[in-house]
């Protein structure tokens, strides 16, 4: 807590960001679709860079073509759902459930739409079909976000750990083994 205006022993002052922004009409939720895949991943691009840059966060993206891998993948063995509005994808959520493990592998709104209850519903819808299909262990790896960290920990996430990248030129590799192939994180 900071001091107010008053210097210390004044009061603190509340936050001038509101929580939400205005609550968008005329959004519709459903299962996500193969089809749908590079669009979601235009979300996820729009929605990352606009983190990144907000939060001074420099780390490269996944490459369009390993997300769209990815997604497939969830999609095709987990829960996805997306948020449409005005004829185009706006948000993105979706889960992979192992045993009871249910793990948040992507929660993305576009940035123009943002903290205007989207994606909070479609996060409870992608929860709900984790617990329907009877997960009891949720986790994801979280972004430094402010909402996101709000929408986890308001449905029970709390932090475990903090995430450290470390950059840098390594040296000294162990041989790839047979059957992978080594490549440095491409920009898309
Ligand atoms: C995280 C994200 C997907 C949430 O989607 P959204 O459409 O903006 O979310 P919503 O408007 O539905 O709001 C989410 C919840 O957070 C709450 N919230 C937001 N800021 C808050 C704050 N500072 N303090 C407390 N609660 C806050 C909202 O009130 C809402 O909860 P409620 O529905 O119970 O009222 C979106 O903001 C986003 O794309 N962020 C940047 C990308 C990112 O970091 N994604 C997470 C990757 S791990």
């Amino acid at each position: 807590m900071r001091p107010g205006r008053e210097g210390l022993g004044g009061t603190a002052r509340r936050s001038r960001v509101p929580i939400r922004a205005a609550t968008m009409t005329g959004v519709r939720n459903r299962a996500a679709r193969p089809a749908d895949v590079p669009d979601m991943v235009e979300v996820y691009s729009a929605s990352r860079r606009d983190m990144q840059a907000r939060l001074g966060v420099s780390t490269p993206p996944p490459s369009r073509a390993a997300l769209r891998l990815a997604y497939g993948h969830v999609l095709s063995t987990g829960m996805f759902r997306v948020a449409e509005a005005q004829g185009r994808i706006v948000a993105i959520a979706g889960a992979v459930l192992r045993d009871s493990l249910w793990f948040l592998s992507a929660f993305w709104t576009r940035p123009d739409v943002q903290r205007q209850n989207i994606g909070m519903p479609l996060l409870r819808e992608v929860w709900d079909a984790g617990v329907r299909a009877g997960a009891s262990t949720f986790f994801t790896w979280a972004s430094p976000d402010l909402t996101a960290l709000a929408a986890y920990m308001k449905l029970g996430m709390l932090p475990g750990y903090g995430i450290f990248l470390f950059e840098g030129a390594p040296d000294q590799l162990p041989p790839v083994p047979a059957g992978y192939e080594a490549a440095p994180p491409r920009a898309t």
